[in-house]
């Protein structure tokens, strides 16, 4: 097992990254479970296959877990999954020092954080991610929310788990493309900011998707590890660093809002093609050498991701997609922050692109 530490003053807590941490969960979370009824909220494709395992381990430790088993699916990170979860928490009279285990992807992780945010003004949660994307990035750092009519993740808090367990065991159960989504999350780090750990990645990435143990818990722990740095640099996104881990998340975003946030095009998916976007943008610019970026898209497709824009078939040119990052919500007093490459491993934020060159820039994407 790899423990990871995110340092906060006066707030640390762990990761750990391995195998069996779900069928060994009275010990891992400890005295954080205080009390007998143990509240869970999941989502019902989750349930189905870890449900079992949770009930079983628990009531063999004397506890009583109480279950909330939501819709699978990014519609249930909205007012009413989170009426729902925070109702049913307050029925089950979860108090301040209590925590709430959220067991899934990230559409859980978020959802359930924000309701612990705001539940009794702020009570403990536990993080169980059960996706590769929830592992690597959204179980780590805080950021909770739900999504409003005007956009994804709009309205939430920062509010740090106590805990995060990533049980290598889930992704078994994970399907094939949300594993691959995930992985362009994992292939982020090494873009923005580690160019051995992308390196690792074009030599490594294809047997970690396969199933090679060792290779998932490498992929794991220097993912989070890296978060890790990046938060307890930088919490609250002021800074400019976290800000980083935006990379492909503008262009991406626009792919996820001209495909209407569907099954079209996954949210790993987007960030995938929009890292390529990103690299390529910067090639452009002079800022790296092309090279660097055809590496980038390379390392993308041997992942089964998305690498090219001309083959997402948009009917739309590229000032509609530009139009789409005015409603990004990164964007400030009027300008919109891009993370752009000087070369892989060096990601900076750029604040003086103009949408304008973005757009004409991604008319020649459309059509290559
Ligand atoms: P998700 O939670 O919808 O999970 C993807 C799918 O996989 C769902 O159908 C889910 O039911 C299923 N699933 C999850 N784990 C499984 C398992 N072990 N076995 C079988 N099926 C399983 O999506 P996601 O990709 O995990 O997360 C995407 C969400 O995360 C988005 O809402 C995004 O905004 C958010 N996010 C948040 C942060 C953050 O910092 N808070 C960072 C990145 C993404
Ligand atoms: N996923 C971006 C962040 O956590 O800041």
């Amino acid at each position: 097992m790899a423990v990871i530490s995110v340092e906060l003053a006066g707030r640390p807590y762990e990761v750990r990254v391995g195998a069996g941490l779900l069928a060994d969960l009275p010990a891992q979370c400890g005295k954080l479970l205080r009390k007998k009824r143990v509240p869970i909220v999941t989502d019902a494709n989750v349930a189905r296959h870890w449900r079992e395992t949770i009930d079983s381990v628990l009531q063999g430790a004397g506890f009583e877990p109480r279950w909330l088993i939501l819709e699978p699916g990014e519609a249930t990170k909205s007012w009413d999954g989170l009426s729902r979860a925070v109702e049913w928490l307050l029925g089950e009279e979860v108090e301040r020092g209590d925590h709430i285990l959220a067991l899934g992807g990230g559409v859980i992780g978020d959802l359930t954080g924000f309701a612990a945010a705001i539940l009794k003004r702020g009570c403990g949660f536990i993080q169980l991610p059960t996706s590769l994307l929830a592992q690597v990035d959204s179980s780590v750092g805080g950021k909770t929310a739900i999504n409003s009519s005007a956009g994804k993740n709009l309205i939430g808090a920062f509010h740090q788990p106590s805990l995060v367990l990533a049980d290598l065991d889930t992704l078994e159960t994970l399907p094939p493309r949300e594993l691959a989504a995930g992985y362009a999350e994992v292939i982020k780090y090494g873009v923005l900011g580690d160019p051995d750990f992308f390196a690792w990645c074009e030599a490594n990435g294809p047997a970690m998707l396969a199933g090679d143990r060792p290779a998932r818990e490498e992929a794991v722990a220097r993912s989070v590890a890296a978060k890790a740095r990046i938060v307890a640099e930088d919490e609250r996104e002021t800074t400019g660093t976290r800000a980083l881990l935006n990379l492909g998340h503008t262009f991406g975003h626009a792919l996820e809002a001209e495909t209407g946030f569907s099954d079209r095009l996954l949210h790993g998916e987007a960030v995938a093609l929009g890292m390529v976007l990103a690299a390529r943008f910067s090639a452009l610019r002079g800022l790296m050498p092309q090279g660097e970026a055809d590496r980038v898209a390379a390392l993308a497709a041997a992942g089964g991701l998305p690498s090219q824009l001309s083959a997402l078939g948009l009917a739309c040119d590229g000032i509609r997609l530009a139009s789409h990052m005015l409603h990004d919500k990164k964007m400030d007093a009027g300008t919109l922050p891009f993370v752009l490459l000087h070369s892989i491993g060096q990601a900076f934020l750029a604040r003086d692109v103009k949408l304008e060159d973005v757009a004409s820039f991604l008319d020649g994407e459309l059509g290559a």
